[in-house]
């Protein structure tokens, strides 16, 4: 899988291109995570890619040209890739959407700053927007991350333990609960069931550990 990100703040990337799950990915070519300076697409020595609104209002937008011409420069090395704008505006980023996601060869990651882009770019230049949440967080950057690791860990030997797949939202329902050494601290001890050795006693109590925690905390799940 290869990503493209288009972003004013390409640094931000290292914190995943660097450590980690994802970055295990990439050493292993799995995954590749190239990042785009959008101002490098800008056409004035001041390096600007935004500016005032039309109509007033506050803050700057995004213009169309420098984003225009950066997906056809990816698209030139990436022909079919998908073009998605991270936005609060987008369908909700879930574990089924990452998983249908996972399954494509490429994927261009537009990162927003400011007010946003022009509105041309998402009618003309956009396949798909994508929100990690209904709230506000001040560029698409950490959005993107986000969306990268979540789509990562569904890739056939990203994560090292094929088993690590199943967690939370795989099956539709939160993870069992999870045990360590020692035995007992503070008076708490591990469920006898764990120290049992008997597998299947243990995969029944853990699925219905499993349903048991999602009515508790997200009965929403269930429906
Ligand atoms: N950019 C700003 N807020 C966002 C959100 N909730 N999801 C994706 N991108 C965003």
């Amino acid at each position: 899988m290869r990503f493209d990100v288009i972003t004013l703040f390409p640094e931000m990337f290292s914190a995943i291109k660097d450590e980690g799950v994802i970055a295990r990915g990439i050493k292993k070519s799995l995954l590749s995570i190239h990042t785009w300076q959008l101002r490098d697409f800008s056409d004035n020595k001041h390096r600007n890619i935004d500016d005032k609104p039309y109509g007033g209002g506050a803050g700057m937008v995004m213009q169309v040209k420098p984003i225009r011409d950066c997906i056809r420069k990816i698209k030139q090395d990436t022909p079919g890739t998908m073009v998605i704008y991270l936005s609060p505006q987008g369908e909700k980023l879930t574990h089924d959407l990452a998983k249908e996601l996972s399954e494509l060869d490429s994927i261009a990651l537009l990162c927003g700053r400011y007010e946003g882009v022009d509105e041309r770019v998402i009618e003309h230049d956009v396949d798909k927007e994508v929100s990690i949440g209904d709230y506000v967080i001040s560029g698409g950057e950490l959005a993107a991350m986000v969306l990268i690791d979540t789509v990562s860990r569904q890739i056939p030997g990203v994560l090292g333990n094929q088993d690590s797949l199943n967690d939370s939202f795989s099956n539709g329902l939160l993870d069992y609960p999870h045990y360590s050494r020692p035995e007992e601290i503070d008076s708490q001890a591990v469920p006898a069931v764990l120290l049992s050795g008997h597998q299947a006693n243990i995969n029944a109590w853990r699925s219905k550990q499993s349903i048991k925690k999602t009515e508790e905390k997200r009965k929403d799940l269930l429906k």
